[in-house]
Parts: C-alpha cells; structure tokens; sequence
C-alpha cells in the first residue's frame, strides 16, 4: 500500500498531467502542432492505429501529447474517473456528451436553471432527432417523480446558470441509477476543484474550459470527464463528429489550470465581500449564495459542494445598473468567471419552462 498521502486538489492543479512520457524532461508539456504523423513503412502505420487507444501520436485530429496533457490533469481532478475528452468550447461539450448517451426515442431530464444554449440544443437539435427533453424545478425533492420508463439521462447543473439554486447531486444520482439513467452535470461554475462530481455519483461531469480553467478569457474550450464504463461511447462519439482541439489552446488552458486554485479562492473571498456590501443596502433583495448563511441552497451545498461561494444573485432593480432600462429586472451575477473584468452580467429573468420564477421573486414584482 501506497504510504503516500492523496494529494490536495491546490497541490492537483500544479501537478495534474504532468507526466514524463508527455512533457519529457521539461516542466510543462510543450505545444505539439501536427496533423500528419510519418512512419517508415506500413506495418509500423497499421501498428500505429491500435497503439492510438492508449495515447500515442496517430493523426492530429486524436490529438497530441499536449491536448493528452491537459485531458489527464483534468482526469486527475475527478476522482473515479477513467477518461476527459476535450472539445472547441463548452457548448460543444455538452452536445457531445448528451449525444454520447442518447437515441431516438429516448426522454432527457434538464434542471430548469440549465445555461440557456443547452436548453436551445436540447429544443433544437435534439428534438428533431427525436429526443424528448421533460424541464424539472431544480429545487424539487422528488426525484422518483421525475423518471419514466423512457427516461434515459439527466442533465444538471448545481449552481445553476444565474440562478444558482444548488441540488442533492448525491440523492439524484441514486434515484437516477436504480432506473439505469445517466446522470450529466454541467460543473462548470464549481469546476472539480470545489466539487468533485463522479465521486457524488455523477456519470459525466461537463466543464466550459472557456471559464474558469483558461482563466483569462482568450481561449474557448470544453471537456467531459467519465468513468471506465461510458469511456468508450464517449471518446467514439467525439471522434465520429470530428471533435478536436488545438495544441495551441490546450498548452494555453494547462497554463490556467495551474493558477486555478488562487484564482477560486480569490473570487470567493470578492463575492462575499460583495454580498455583504450588498445585503446592507436598502436596494438589496434576497440572495443566492451556495454555503453562504443566508443563502436557502445551504442544506444541499453541505451535502455535495463543500467550499463553493464564488457567485451569487440577487433581483436588483435595474435602474441601479447602468445602461438598463428602467423597466426591466435584472438577475446581477457578480463574477469573474472567465478571467475578464466582468463586473456584473444584466441577464433578462423570463420564467422558466416548468412555471417557477426564481426563488419567490416574481419577474414582474
Ligand atoms: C454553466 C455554463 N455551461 C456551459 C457554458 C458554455 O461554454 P462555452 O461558452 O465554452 O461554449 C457556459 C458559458 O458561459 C456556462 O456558463
């Protein structure tokens, strides 16, 4: 037995993916620009293929030792995993790994506070492939009521896109697998440094790289992270749409993995300092805050996200934001999500699909 100590997940974020067959005997694994890979004859060319399985050069669009890099540090992350695929932007992740798991016929499961592209996607592309796609109130506690016998996988999202309602991942997960259905969550706004998702049960856990593992709003990218039994479905799938990403931008999202933890807890500590700034002025109405002592959520967030306090919302009243009209409400997410100077995201709040407004605060109130 191993008398080494698992590695805390700051300590991960510098070490994760580097190992020496892919960064050789420098620190960071160099930047690999190929496509086309020579041999000396064509037994070493057949050869070749079947060795690409385990991660050796094959053609660029497979990728290299610097996208592998980058794939494995994010695999480390997570424990449970087997595997991370890496796509050209969030989006295309959570394309890709729904499709992974789907075929026609079959009913998806969404949290209602999903990020709104994944909602276009599922009302889109996915119907006209004859998927079924059922919104539920992320706060409902009644999960056995949301499955049916065509249900094949479910999409979460904990926090939720700017609304940031957090969910019993764990209790989810156990209702979603006595019926043999999938469990995805989009982790982008905890990334696995505040939560590790497939240890909670989670089959696919989906990251926009874009955000907070680039860090510094220059590169778009995506990943899905599985274990050893959706592996396969997964990766065949990414290569049959002729999913890939450029060395250029996996060398460059490697580089923000290693501040990752610096970062998070930077903008912990500003979104508190915001939060309270906010909760003693008049204009201030209730706040979402995962873990934060006002926030509702707080009862799931000790269940399944031990640290997350990075991003909160509340309904402000838009005349205090500038360029606004005056007539419509805002949801005002304080964030620093991709590395930009962000300092707040007016978003429209319509209701959602399944009726509910947001925590008891009507859009038109
Ligand atoms: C929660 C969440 N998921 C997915 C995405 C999509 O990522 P990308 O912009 O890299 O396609 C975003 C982007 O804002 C996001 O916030």
């Amino acid at each position: 037995m191993s008398s080494q100590k698992p590695q805390k997940p700051a300590t991960k974020t510098v070490t994760a993916g580097r190992k020496a067959s892919l960064t050789g005997p420098v620190v960071n694994v160099p930047v690999w620009r190929a496509s086309t890979h020579l041999y000396e004859n064509v037994a070493e060319l057949e050869a070749g293929k079947g060795r690409n399985e385990d991660g050796r050069f094959f053609y660029g669009r497979r990728g290299s030792p610097t996208q592998w890099s980058l794939a494995d540090a994010l695999t480390e992350m997570e424990p449970g995993a087997h595997g991370t695929m890496l796509y050209p932007s969030g989006v295309a992740a959570i394309a890709c790994a729904l499709l992974s798991v789907l075929k026609a016929g079959d009913v998806l499961l969404m949290t209602d506070n999903v990020y709104d592209p994944s909602r276009s996607l599922a009302d889109g592309f996915l119907k006209r492939f004859g998927v079924e796609t059922r919104y539920f109130d992320p706060r409902t506690t009644d999960y056995d009521a949301l499955f049916c016998d065509r249900t094949r996988a479910i999409l979460l999202e904990s926090p939720g896109s700017l609304t940031f309602e957090m969910q019993d991942i764990p209790a989810i997960c156990a209702a979603a697998k006595k019926r043999n259905v999938v469990t995805l969550l989009d982790n982008t706004w905890a990334t696995s440094y505040f939560h590790t998702a497939l240890d909670k049960g989670i089959d696919m856990a989906i990251l926009s790289c874009t955000k907070y593992i680039v860090g510094h709003s220059d590169v778009m990218m995506g990943s899905v992270t599985t274990h050893d039994k959706l592996w396969t479905k997964l990766r065949h799938t990414a290569q049959q749409l002729g999913q890939t990403v450029s060395p250029d931008d996996a060398y460059l999202a490697s580089r923000g993995l290693r501040t990752l933890s610096v970062r998070m807890k930077a903008h912990e500590t500003s979104a508190f300092h915001i939060a309270n700034g906010c909760r003693r002025r008049p204009m201030s109405r209730p706040f979402t805050i995962p873990l934060c002592s006002i926030a509702p959520d707080t009862t799931f967030g000790n269940a399944t996200l031990p640290v997350h306090r990075d991003c909160f919302h509340s309904s402000t009243p838009a005349t205090r934001l500038p360029q606004r009209p005056s007539s419509t409400r805002c949801n005002c997410s304080a964030l620093a999500i991709a590395g930009a100077d962000l300092k707040a995201l007016p978003c429209p709040c319509s209701p959602r699909n399944t009726g509910q407004s947001w925590h008891g605060i009507s859009p038109a109130h």
